[in-house]
């Protein structure tokens, strides 16, 4: 008999969440307190996976055998049978309390329990628990069903063994698990900032527009889409708070300080896609700007970006928070990132992208260039990060 696993939630990552549960051919309690949300998540999980069906991924009666494994609910005591609850509710510390307070009442004593938080820590909504020791973070990554990542993070009271088994768990659902130390941004939302932030501030320099620089990044670094295309997408107001988020918790780290280009952006309305609106004008009929082709300027873009993006990769597990391994995979498949960073510098040595850094910080002289002690360490030995 497969674990039965609860869902609570059923917005945009609750309702991704108990589809991938189901697929894996468990039985899934999906609840949400407001029945409309839960009628929306039923009707849109049995679209997609009549969808999954016409293409061809499982027959139709699989399919049928899926919906009839999710059951819907508004009560949080359907969740008495779970081995597994994952919240995926607001994110408000003290909505997250008055769930998991009510739910450790309600589950047997060895259920799992876990967060899908993307910025609160997991210490400080374990905090409410009598028995922390079954709490972690499993965070999956928008839209769920098709991103492969997930990021395990076990709180500080979190039991090994809990961890292992839903490492296990989840990899038995056929998604790439990276286990983090439970710090602001955990791997992704921490290592992918100078993404952003480099390519505002290169922008507000005026060295380039944003077409440009989305060029750089695209034909020249071979990411799927560039910063400013990125940020529109995500939406501006989304991936602004993240980025304040992440800087407030390091205690105000020059690293992560935030744009008020993007800001202003955020406060006229310019959110991205979701608005017509962003950093590029999405109204039927604009013309989309054109960039500025010039290969040396597309270069100094490029490689500005990816030594700060590599600089973030080295500090993520010079500070434990993850094996150099597990930041490559959660890069690649959490934001589809060309190439691991660390295997990236890997190929271009650590000397050139410490040399790369090494200038920018003596021409700025700011904190958010300064070489991270681990580089050093690896041009002195001559060593690779990806072993
Ligand atoms: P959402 O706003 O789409 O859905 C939240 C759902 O929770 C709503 O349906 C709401 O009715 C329900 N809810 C609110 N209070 C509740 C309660 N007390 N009991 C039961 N249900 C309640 O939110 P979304 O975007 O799905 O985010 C959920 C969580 O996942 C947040 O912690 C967020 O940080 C995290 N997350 C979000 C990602 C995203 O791209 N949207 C990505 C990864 C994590």
């Amino acid at each position: 008999m497969k674990e039965i696993i609860g869902v609570i939630g059923a917005g945009t990552m609750g309702a991704g969440i108990a589809q991938v549960a189901a697929q894996s051919g468990h039985r899934v309690v999906l609840s949400d307190t407001n029945p409309e949300q839960l009628l929306r998540a039923e009707q849109q999980i049995k679209k997609s996976i009549e969808k999954l069906v016409e293409k061809g991924k499982f027959s139709a009666d699989s399919g049928q055998e899926i919906l009839e494994n999710l059951q819907f609910s508004t009560q949080l005591s359907d969740h008495s049978q779970a081995s597994l609850v994952i919240e995926a509710i607001v994110e408000n510390l003290a909505i997250k309390h008055q769930v998991f307070t009510q739910l450790e009442q309600v589950v047997n004593p060895s259920c799992v329990l876990a967060s899908n938080t993307s910025s609160l820590s997991i210490a400080s909504i374990g905090a409410c628990l009598q028995d922390a020791s079954r709490f972690m973070g499993i965070h999956f990554f928008n839209p769920a069903t098709i991103m492969p990542l997930v990021e395990v993070i076990p709180g500080v009271a979190t039991s090994l063994s809990y961890t292992q088994h839903i490492e296990q768990l989840i990899t038995s659902w056929s998604k790439t698990v990276v286990v983090c130390k439970d710090t602001p941004g955990f791997i992704v939302n921490r290592v992918a900032r100078p993404f952003y932030g480099e390519a505002l501030r290169i922008y507000e320099e005026g060295l380039a527009d944003f077409a440009t620089i989305d060029w750089a990044m695209t034909e020249m670094g071979g990411f799927k889409m560039g910063p400013f295309t990125l940020m529109d997408y995500i939406g501006n107001d989304i991936n602004y708070t993240v980025t304040e988020t992440v800087f407030a918790a390091f205690y105000y780290d020059p690293r992560f300080k935030p744009s008020f280009t993007q800001k202003r952006h955020m406060e006229a309305g310019f959110l991205g896609r979701k608005t017509n609106r962003g950093f590029y004008d999405y109204k039927e009929g604009s013309t989309p700007p054109s960039p500025t082709k010039d290969p040396v300027l597309g270069k100094q873009i490029f490689e500005r970006i990816l030594v700060l993006l590599i600089n973030e990769a080295v500090d993520a597990v010079f500070m434990q928070v993850a094996s150099p391994n597990a930041v490559d995979l959660a890069m690649t498949k959490g934001v589809n990132y060309p190439k691991g960073l660390l295997a990236w510098a890997d190929e271009l040595g650590a000397e050139w992208v410490l040399d790369k850094l090494e200038s920018l910080f003596s021409e700025y002289g700011e904190d958010r260039y300064r070489p991270n002690p681990l580089l050093r360490r690896k041009v002195r030995e001559q060593s690779k990060f990806i072993l």
